[in-house]
């Protein structure tokens, strides 16, 4: 009996031997079997965490444990020279863009001459909201600028110490403005939503070069395509630096370090890309076009320029109030 145990012994011995001996260089043959892209021994990523500077700390915000890690530096390789690069490009260019289309076409005048005869287009309400948004935009773009291009552009002109109280100043102007600047997007978006809803007409207007590009003068309602263009801009581009500035206002609340820095970098170029375009239309709102001002400045335009511009507004105006309403006070200019 011990010897038939002794065989069975050493025949399962054999047996495993046999396994082992078979099983070792098919694994050892066989590397390919781990993935070489896994996060584990992903090379991009350990070249990435290089130079991760994370100490330990004693306070509860886990977050200043880190000194300084790979995502950073991209940040702020975008901060520090993509976002101005984009800025300078958008605004500069811009300015350069609308120069030559001045020398080129000079501003658009009323082509009948002035009527003399001038119509409301803009009650004290709209233009009330539409100034006082205005007016923070431009406060906000100069304060806000300077956080982008203050350091480089003003502090080696006004020395450290009056661009250190410069900039505390601005950053309060451009913390407070941002609440009727908001308020002034909402109220813009709902007084002007109805006549802003793209049309047909639109397709028409823009196919003629809205009159702007080309001698053409294409019919619109009281906004041609050209102004809702500008609306939705400034409606949706608003709601954009609105959030990620109050993102940027409150840290950390409900945001990590990524969606801190997501939130600069969406405000940053959503604002220097705004400042471009609010160019050109302050542009077109005065040197541009002759009679376009006074829209905004007294609330009445000339009829002529009503015509000219707008003309199934003014149908639309002449069936609501019939002829005789729509002639306020005489302008300054008579007509010719
Ligand atoms: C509700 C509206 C807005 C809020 C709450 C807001 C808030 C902020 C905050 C908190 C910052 C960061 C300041 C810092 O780094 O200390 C900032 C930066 C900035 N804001 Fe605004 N902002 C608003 C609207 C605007 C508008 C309308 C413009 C442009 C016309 C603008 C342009 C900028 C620019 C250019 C920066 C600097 C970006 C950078 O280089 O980091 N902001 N804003």
């Amino acid at each position: 009996m011990a010897m038939v145990c002794v065989h069975i012994r050493l025949v399962m011995a054999a047996i495993a031997l046999l396994i082992l001996t078979a099983a070792a260089p098919a694994s050892a043959q066989q590397p390919s079997s781990l993935d070489p892209n896994a996060n584990a021994v992903n090379e991009q990523q350990l070249l990435q965490e290089f130079e991760r500077i994370q100490g330990r700390g004693s306070i509860p915000d886990a977050k200043s444990y880190v000194i300084e890690q790979p995502q950073g530096r991209a940040w702020r390789q975008y901060r520090e020279v993509t976002l101005p690069l984009i800025g300078t490009i958008a605004m500069l260019g811009m300015i350069v863009l609308l120069a030559i289309f001045f020398l080129v076409r000079g501003m658009i005048r009323i082509r009948s001459g002035r009527s003399g005869i001038n119509i409301v287009r803009f009650n004290a309400i709209e233009r009330f909201v539409h100034w006082m948004t205005a007016t923070c935009f431009v406060l906000m773009a100069l304060t806000g600028l300077n956080i982008t291009f203050g350091r480089v552009a003003l502090l080696p002109l006004i020395g450290p110490s009056a661009f250190s109280s410069w900039s505390l100043f601005a950053k309060y102007l451009h913390n407070f403005l941002s609440f009727p600047f908001t308020i002034g997007v909402i109220l813009i978006f709902f007084m002007w939503l109805v006549g802003n809803i793209p049309n047909r007409v639109d397709i028409e207007w823009l196919r003629r070069g809205g009159g702007i590009i080309g001698k053409d003068q294409p019919p619109a309602y009281r906004f041609n395509a050209g102004q809702k263009i500008i609306y939705w801009i400034v409606v949706l581009g608003g709601a954009a630096v609105a959030v990620s500035g109050y993102v940027l206002m409150f840290p950390f609340y409900g945001t990590t370090i990524a969606g801190m820095q997501l939130a600069q970098m969406v405000h940053g170029t959503v604002a220097v890309l705004f400042i471009a375009v609010m160019i050109a239309h302050a542009y077109i709102g005065t040197i541009g076009m002759e009679g376009a001002f006074e829209a905004m400045g007294t609330g009445t335009v000339d009829l002529n320029w009503a015509k000219e511009h707008h003309s199934l507004w003014l149908e639309q105006e002449r069936a609501r109030n019939g002829p005789g309403e729509l002639q306020r006070q005489p302008s300054a200019t008579p007509a010719e």
